[in-house]
């Protein structure tokens, strides 16, 4: 019997299918999702693009994901549709810098939790199981080995454009993990109580099975 409202969280290093999957569960549970990677992401590209100082984007920007007919998720900014600008190398490089400022946290885990009020939510991050809901009703960390991260993530760029290397997307996600890891604030970590999910050899349906198992018992 599922509660009135409850929150489910989805942590990860970067490759790990967090997005699908979190979009999956939220499908099938009929809730919403929200994808906090895209707004660390938003801050980092508008900082750059409008020489602004990170904290005041993060302060004030207006995040809004709308899903069309066809359920395409876009990620509008202040009004702008800002999909394709947060998925670009770029965005890759400018957001690790914006997610190690503790006042940029600050501000995006308050929208964070305000997503939650009065609806039922599915996040997937770095830290919403550990800082954003620690109290979740259901919490999961699902891990990738690195190579099969980086070829995932090699496919996903191939369908946009042409991709960097194999060998260069690699070095870019140990980067990543590198710096999710070692951030003095939300830094990766699987969360207390969390379901650890090794989704390396498992298909999207089986990991949105499992998932959903711990949550419809
Ligand atoms: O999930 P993603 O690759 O879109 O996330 C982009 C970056 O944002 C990731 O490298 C670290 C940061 N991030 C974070 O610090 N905390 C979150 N809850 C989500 C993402």
């Amino acid at each position: 019997m599922l509660m009135k409202f409850f929150v489910v969280t989805i942590d990860g290093p970067a490759g790990a299918g967090k997005s699908t999957v979190a979009r999956h569960v939220a499908e099938a549970l009929k809730i919403c999702y929200l994808d906090t990677g895209a707004m660390y992401r938003s801050v980092g590209i508008l900082a750059v693009s409008q020489k602004k100082d990170p904290v005041d984007v993060a302060r004030t920007m207006d995040f809004k994901i709308i899903y069309s007919e066809d359920g395409e998720k876009r990620i509008m900014v202040n009004g702008r549709d800002m999909t394709a600008l947060i998925r670009t190398p770029e965005a890759d490089k400018e957001v690790s810098k914006v997610a190690a400022i503790k006042e940029v946290r600050r501000h995006l885990i308050k929208k964070q939790r305000s997503f939650a009020q009065g609806q039922s939510l599915v996040l997937e991050g770095r830290d919403t199981g550990s800082v954003v809901f620690p109290e979740a009703s259901y919490k999961f960390y699902l891990d990738a080995s690195v190579e099969e991260r980086a070829r995932r993530r090699y496919e996903q760029l191939a369908q946009k454009t042409t991709p960097p290397t194999l060998d260069e997307i690699q070095k870019d996600i140990i980067r990543r993990d590198n710096a999710d890891k070692k951030r003095p604030w939300g830094a990766l970590t699987i969360p207390e109580n969390a379901v650890v999910i090794d989704t390396t050899n498992l298909s999207l349906e089986e990991v949105v099975a499992e998932i959903l198992s711990h949550i419809e018992e």
